[in-house]
């Protein structure tokens, strides 16, 4: 059965017949056409699929669509404002905390909702946050010091 699915997707109201059992993932990239956020496991384990629901970091690969009805649902696409980084696109970007980049949205938006909930993480808060995600390139030190960047970043204004 499909269902109208109404949500606001990166700040703009939106309304969607979309069937019961469909991901949120899959509504995002292929009904929405929003490739950003990425397909890795498939089962929950590895956070290339997080994105922000009502500002929280959820995995899209293990949410119905369905389910966010209502929602505030924020993914990559909505980081950057007219041509500008935010502060952890940043972040990411002036500390090398992405290598091939398959990982980095979904460290970007569990990321993102850190700061949005606690603008100035301790490193126990920063690996805490981003324990769902998974790097098989970088390792975690770079991954943290973007955090850290990002935070910075944002305490001097800039959007995270
Ligand atoms: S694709 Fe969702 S957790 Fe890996
Ligand atoms: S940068 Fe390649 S998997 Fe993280």
């Amino acid at each position: 059965m499909a269902r109208l699915l109404e949500l606001v997707l990166n700040g703009r109201a939106r309304v969607d017949a979309v069937p019961d059992n469909v991901l949120l993932l899959d509504y995002l990239r292929e009904t929405v056409g929003l490739t950003g956020t990425k397909t890795g496991c498939d089962g929950g384990e590895c956070g290339a699929c997080t994105v922000l629901v009502d500002d929280r970091p959820k995995l899209s690969c293990l949410t119905l669509a369905a389910t966010v009805q209502g929602a505030r649902v924020d993914t990559v696409e909505s980081l950057a404002q007219d041509g500008r980084l935010s502060a952890v696109q940043r972040g990411f970007h002036e500390k090398l905390g992405a290598q091939c980049g398959y990982c980095t949205p979904g460290f970007i938006m569990a990321s993102a909702g850190l700061l949005r909930r606690n603008p100035r993480p301790s490193d126990a808060d920063i690996v805490a946050a981003l324990s769902s995600n998974i790097c098989r390139c970088t390792g975690y030190v770079k991954i943290i010091e973007a955090v850290k960047h990002a935070a910075e970043l944002h305490a001097r204004g800039v959007a995270p």
